[in-house]
């Protein structure tokens, strides 16, 4: 569902390779995870997953569509949850999420329910006639999700999504990432938190200054080390002193 073939990101002129040489292959019916220290590359490589920015070489397809041939079809394919939340302050939750059905031409029905349980399961019903310039961080994290989600899309694309949820809310959306796999679609997300990535991932890849340093399923890349963890592998294969979590 998602390819990366020899994609490039540079930026400043050249001087910094933000991306360098990323090949990548995440199918269907997968949960992958993104793992690497701060500025390893992560929220590059998704920007670049989601169309926002453009390789300087290489290629991104999604669902067989070249992001940049046949931008439409592509992001058509893609629910994104961005790491910042820059949304309309002044709407309410509910104009914002109509606002998102629109965009994506979501008939009636279909917004009515999906609205409906999303709000229901975030416990969000109450705010939803609130301005957004009202909400906590992690309401306004809630309502992204569920407005991103909004189109019902086959791949779910989110940058550090835990960030900002409590236990709870974190415990809902890891269920309902799993399920939506487990219907056959495709979920990728970059993460910081080890353990959300080894407990929740059918595949991680690891990725350090721009470069995928270790790609496959936890049994692989434990790579016949018994019992080693993923920090265990992530603290190897990375720079010790850039080591966040
Ligand atoms: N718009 C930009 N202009 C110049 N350099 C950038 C820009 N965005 C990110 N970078 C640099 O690219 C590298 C990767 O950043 P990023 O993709 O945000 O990493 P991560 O999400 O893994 O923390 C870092 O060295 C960062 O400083
Ligand atoms: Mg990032």
């Amino acid at each position: 569902m998602i390819q990366f073939e020899h994609v490039v990101k540079q930026y400043g002129g050249g001087s910094v390779r933000a991306v360098d040489d990323l090949n990548l292959h995440v199918g269907k019916g997968k949960v992958f995870g993104f793992i690497g220290p701060n500025g390893a590359g992560k929220t590059t490589t998704i920007r670049l997953m989601t169309g926002i920015l453009t390789p300087s070489l290489g290629r991104v397809l999604i669902g067989g569509h070249d992001m940049a041939r046949d931008p439409i079809e592509a992001k058509r394919l893609i629910g994104f949850v961005p790491d910042s939340h820059e949304l309309y302050d002044r709407l309410t939750g509910m104009e914002y999420l109509n606002f998102m059905a629109d965009v994506y031409q979501v008939d009636a029905n279909r917004r009515k329910e999906h609205i409906e349980k999303y709000l229901n399961l975030f416990e969000l019903e109450d705010a939803a006639g609130e301005q957004i310039r009202s909400y906590s961080r992690g309401m306004k994290q809630k309502l992204t999700i569920i407005g991103a989600l909004i189109h019902q899309p086959p791949v779910w694309v989110l940058d550090e999504p835990m960030v900002g949820l409590d236990p709870r809310a974190a415990h809902l959306l890891k269920e309902e990432m799993r399920r939506h796999c487990e219907a056959g679609n495709t979920v990728f997300f970059s993460t910081h938190v080890l353990e959300v990535a080894e407990k929740l991932c059918d595949e991680i890849a690891i990725i350090d200054h721009g470069r995928l340093v270790a790609e496959g399923t936890m049994e692989a890349l434990r790579l016949g080390e018994k019992g080693a963890s993923l920090e265990d592998l992530f603290l190897q294969l990375t720079d010790a002193e850039a080591v966040e979590a």
